[in-house]
């Protein structure tokens, strides 16, 4: 008999009821050290203060009104995107895969307002943009489109890193170049900056729009507010989302003038998109990531301790590791056992980390991870390869 929850996900024997910074209570109050962080999501950590404060003082005035009407939040946190990116405007959607849907209409939408035909969007082999019958389309993964055919016509998956293939496939039809600055899903591979420029430059030789997906790699997660601003480029549209609502569901499109003109009135909306809760929560989580000029330089700070002792875990062992990737608090230990099985040993260490593709486990603590917290993760790490070693051997 099917569940009473449609069983579409691999769902480890664990529950959580209470939840503190960087740590996780099971109801046996058993405590977990949590360096997946909701997938990149809780980026100030699990009931943070001043998140807990803001959104409770917003369910006491107001949840919910429709695009129908103005929504002071809304304008705060739009002000404060586009005070500290490139953006010069944004839209506000519930998921990254929403953010990814408007991209996509928003680069598709620019041709057409320019008489031109221009619809295929550019792709990379390993990305990720989320579940909709879009976004699949976007990946071109069999894991992910098999089954859903007909596929959204219009995507061209190039190989990972290859320039000849990108040079080849860009040209006169071509009305985007979609891609994560770092790919999460696909294995934290990092996209080197000087890549992230040269890309940038090929797309303004063929006059293609740029769309950068910082769902994951967003909001401070590398140590600088968007990732792709390590590269000093200027993309056209970014994908955010998790990050940006702390734990509360938010996304957002953030786009040039240029790029977004044509979506005028009518061309795009979404009833819960923008909602008072969401980006009530939203602009103080922007207001603390890039408001404290203390934040983000800590980020880095912690990063730089966690790829240290990270450095000295798989030198340790080196049956069980091959390596680390990654940027700032993004990071993928490369293991020379299944994925599967060192998440599994983590848990019984009492530390959670996420699977990735292509033997990537990765660690996507909460930005506001302490030294102390980090230095206890790796110890759990150790433990959790330490039990697997007869296996490795
Ligand atoms: C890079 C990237 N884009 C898009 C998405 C989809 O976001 P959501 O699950 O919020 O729809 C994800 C989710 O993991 C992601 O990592």
């Amino acid at each position: 008999m099917i569940p009473s929850i449609l069983p579409t996900y691999n769902r480890a024997p664990l529950e959580f009821v209470r939840g503190e910074g960087s740590w996780l209570w099971t109801a046996e109050g058993e405590r977990y050290l949590d360096f997946g962080a909701g997938i990149a999501v809780n980026a100030l950590g699990h009931a943070h203060p001043a998140l807990v404060e803001t959104l409770t003082d917003q369910a006491q005035a107001l949840w919910h009104v429709s695009n129908l009407y103005r929504i002071p939040a809304q304008q705060k946190l739009a002000d404060l995107l586009v005070e500290h990116s490139f953006a010069d405007t944004a839209f506000f959607t519930n998921s990254g895969t929403e953010a990814c849907e408007l991209a996509i209409k928003m680069a598709r939408r620019f041709w057409y307002d320019r008489g031109e035909d221009r619809t295929e969007i550019l792709t990379f082999e390993g990305c990720f943009h989320g579940r909709s019958a879009a976004a699949i389309a976007a990946s071109g993964s069999k894991k992910m489109t098999e089954g859903f055919a007909p596929l959204l016509p219009g995507f061209r998956q190039l190989p990972w890193g290859d320039h000849a293939a990108l040079r080849t496939a860009i040209g006169p039809g071509t009305a985007a170049v979609m891609i994560e600055p770092i790919q999460g899903e696909g294995g934290i591979r990092v996209l080197p900056d000087h890549c992230l420029k040269g890309l940038r430059a090929l797309c303004d030789e063929h006059g293609v729009l740029l769309i950068l997906d910082e769902v994951q790699c967003g909001m401070g997660r590398t140590g600088r507010l968007f990732a792709h601003e390590w590269a000093g480029v200027t993309p056209d549209i970014i994908m955010v989302a998790k990050g940006i609502g702390g734990g509360f569901p938010l996304g957002a499109v953030l786009a040039t003038e240029r790029a977004a003109a044509p979506m005028v009135a009518g061309t795009h909306g979404s009833t819960y998109g923008g909602n008072p809760l969401a980006c009530a929560v939203g602009a103080r989580v922007v207001e603390i990531v890039a408001g404290d000029p203390a934040f983000l330089p800590r980020v880095s700070q912690a990063a730089g301790h966690l790829q240290q002792r990270l450095g000295g875990l798989v030198d340790a062992h080196p049956d069980v590791f091959s390596g680390i990737r990654g940027r700032g608090l993004m990071l993928g230990l490369e293991c020379r056992v299944p994925v599967a099985e060192l998440v599994r040993a983590g848990y019984d260490a009492h530390v959670l980390t996420v699977p990735a593709a292509g033997d990537v486990v990765r660690l996507l603590p909460a930005l506001t991870v302490t030294d102390a917290e980090i230095d206890e993760s790796v110890a759990r790490l150790d433990r959790a390869a330490e039990a697997l070693r007869p296996a490795a051997a």
